[in-house]
């Protein structure tokens, strides 16, 4: 599947364009960037075609890998699946309601396969703890928090989107990925902030449970961490911290996702569906912030 590429920089540098090339089934053929010097140095370096129109670079290929801000994503990807094309997209899929509303629509019209790369759900490790938390089941809670440090200054991820969004739209979608996957579909949100870019969210779950999670990209390094946990009658059962091999993971979503656009499978437990709801959730906590901030 020739496989067209969004964006040139970090991420789509150290994740996005190896794992397309090291895929089965897939390759790096067309890349997009803003900047055409960009693109023609990423593209050199896979053999592939480097594109500043983005009706020229969509006409190439069959299916579009994402790594631009969320802002950026949703109106190409809109356009990419109304030309039929499947998507690999990165979270949060978009920063508004309207713009997750029209990409969804545009996959559902076109009938293209879609994964958003909420990158612990297609690492194996957290796969086989996910798996024994729906087979034990009885779960009353899960606690969570993810400390990040990524508006550091020498941090490669201390972009504009994020210095303004903060770690709730950068690290939320993953987190409410895992305790939605764990817990149950959330059907309720309550936010609160703390000092800097802190969010603290309190989550009801269809079924019943409750969760929590604190999140946040200023920490110091010293507090940098992941921990997450359920629980329940039969005690605690804490997520996997290991090591995180995201080549490898995206590698897992590409796998899946040409898969099921081979054999026009629309639905994927990370889909754009998926990816549209968590957003609703993340746009929901936004507003009560605002409106604690304001009020
Ligand atoms: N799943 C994960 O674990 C994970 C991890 C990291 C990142 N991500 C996601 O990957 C995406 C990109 O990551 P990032 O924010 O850290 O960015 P990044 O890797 O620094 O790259 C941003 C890219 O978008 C381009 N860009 C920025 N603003 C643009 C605009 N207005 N129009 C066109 N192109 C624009 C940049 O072009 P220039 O180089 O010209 O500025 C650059 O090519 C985000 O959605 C992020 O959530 C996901």
């Amino acid at each position: 599947m020739r496989f067209g590429l969004v964006g040139t920089g970090h991420w789509a540098r150290v994740t996005h364009a190896p794992a397309l090339a090291c895929t089965e089934g897939t390759e790096l053929t067309a890349v997009w960037g803003r900047d055409p010097r960009a693109a023609a140095g990423l593209a050199a370096e896979y053999q592939a075609t480097p594109y500043h129109d983005v009706a020229a670079f969509l006409a190439g290929v069959d299916a579009v890998s994402f790594a631009v801000p969320p802002d950026v994503q949703g109106p190409i990807a809109t356009q990419a699946a109304r030309e039929g094309k499947h998507l690999l997209l990165e979270k949060p899929v978009a920063l508004t309601g309207a713009a997750a509303d029209d990409l969804v629509e545009a996959v559902e019209q076109a009938g293209v396969a879609s994964v958003v790369f909420f990158t612990q759900r297609f690492q194996p490790d957290v796969r086989a703890w996910l798996a024994e938390v729906q087979a034990r089941g009885g779960w009353i809670g899960g606690v969570s928090a993810w400390l990040g440090s990524a508006l550091r200054d020498s941090s490669p991820f201390n972009t504009p989107w994020r210095r303004d969004k903060g770690g709730l739209w950068d690290i939320g979608p993953h987190m409410i990925s895992l305790l939605w996957a764990s817990l149950g579909p959330v059907t309720s949100v309550t936010a609160d902030h703390g000092p800097l870019d802190v969010t603290h969210l309190i989550l009801h779950h269809q079924g019943g449970a409750t969760s929590t999670t604190t999140l946040t990209l200023s920490a110091p390094e010293a507090a940098d961490g992941l921990d997450v946990y359920v629980w329940g009658e039969s005690g605690r059962l804490a997520a996997p911290r290991g090591s995180l091999d995201q080549v490898a993971a995206l590698s897992v979503a590409l796998g899946e996702l040409t898969a099921n656009a081979r054999t026009g499978q629309t639905r994927h437990p990370c889909d754009v569906w998926f990816g549209r709801d968590v957003g609703r959730v993340l746009a929901e906590a936004q507003r009560q912030i605002e409106a604690r901030i304001s009020g």
